[in-house]
């Protein structure tokens, strides 16, 4: 598949998000910024264009992809919403929160999208370029992050560039995505009760059920994900010659999460000093302690997974 598609930076301005949207039409994946990381984007009411989105990730079709809407009343033309559903979907969209919902049996969906599976996961994000191309299509966007599956997510044009280029049709370059960790995924079931899939940005105060960060339920929440292709050693106060020191708060490293200690700031931060700490010439990263509050939970649970060597 290498070389296949030359692929086009576009610009995040209107004729850039003109071009995507036109590759999307025709059934071609796209890199799009969003609030948390960058998503390969290609209609999700394609075969085609879904498994094109498999195929340059190399993601397992057993794990299902996100799909992006507009608005709520897009998603509620795909998804059954309850009331909790809704109260969260009011409370926190647009933003980076994703909803795994009943899937409506009428929904124009790819079924590998949701890879058989009778929910849905959902998410409107806050992202003025990713929200203007929804808005200029008239399906909705399937994304993934945009990397191979299993290793750094990208939040950066140049991050996608360095692991996609030649296997997708574009990218658009729209900076440094602010949030920096993937979406919050919170599962509500028939009878109401909220399950947290995957931690992320945002904290939905815990409810009548229990956190089950570990249920495989989200088939991509692997134990190993997001890996830097080296041995990553985490809670370390020192380094070794040999270890490339990703830092926080009092712990200086080659690359600094956040000087002040500020866990937004790490959690914007996380992927870029990871994919420095892979392209480096040392063998191995060491990753000081980040405090398991607030974003650090999210931030923890990604360095957990990426300390974690692939089967
Ligand atoms: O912030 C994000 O969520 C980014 C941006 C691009 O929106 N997207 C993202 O997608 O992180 P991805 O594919 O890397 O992670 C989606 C996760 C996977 O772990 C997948 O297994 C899970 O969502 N998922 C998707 N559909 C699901 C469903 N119906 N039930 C449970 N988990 C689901
Ligand atoms: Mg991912």
């Amino acid at each position: 598949m290498v070389g296949k598609y030359a692929t086009e930076t576009l610009q995040a301005n209107e004729s850039g998000i003109a071009r995507a949207a036109e590759i999307l039409r025709a059934g071609g994946v796209v890199a799009v910024p969003t609030e948390t990381v960058y998503g390969l984007a290609g209609r999700a009411d394609s075969e085609e264009a879904v498994t094109r989105i498999y195929e340059a990730k190399g993601r397992p079709s057993f794990n299902p992809l996100i799909v992006h809407v507009p608005s709520i009343e897009r998603a509620k033309r795909l998804a059954v919403f309850g009331e909790e559903a809704t109260e969260l979907a009011l409370g926190y969209w647009p933003g980076p929160l994703t909803l795994v919902l009943p899937k409506r049996e009428e929904a124009e969906l790819a079924a590998k999208a949701t890879a058989g599976l009778p929910t849905l996961a959902l998410r409107v994000p806050d992202h003025p370029v990713m929200s203007a191309l929804l808005g200029a299509v008239d399906f909705p966007l399937a994304a993934p992050s945009a990397n191979p599956s299993g290793f750094i997510s990208p939040t950066s044009a140049k991050h996608v560039l360095a692991s996609l280029d030649g296997r997708i049709d574009a990218v658009i370059d729209g900076g440094v995505s602010r949030a920096g960790l993937e979406s919050t995924i919170l599962a509500v079931r028939d009878d109401g009760t909220v399950e947290e899939l995957r931690p992320g940005p945002i904290k939905v105060a815990p409810r009548d059920s229990a956190r089950q960060y570990d249920a495989i339920e989200a088939p991509g929440q692997l134990a190993s994900h997001y890996a830097p292709g080296k041995p990553l050693r985490l809670d370390a106060s020192d380094h070794a010659g040999d270890e490339f020191m990703i830092g926080f708060a009092g712990i200086a490293g080659d690359c600094t999460l956040s000087g002040a200690g500020n866990l937004e700031e790490a959690a914007s931060r996380l992927y870029a000093c990871l994919h420095l700490g892979a392209a480096s010439a040392k063998p191995r990263i060491a990753v000081a302690p980040i405090p398991d509050r607030d974003i650090g939970i999210a931030i923890n649970d990604r360095l957990r997974r990426a300390a974690t060597p692939p089967d």
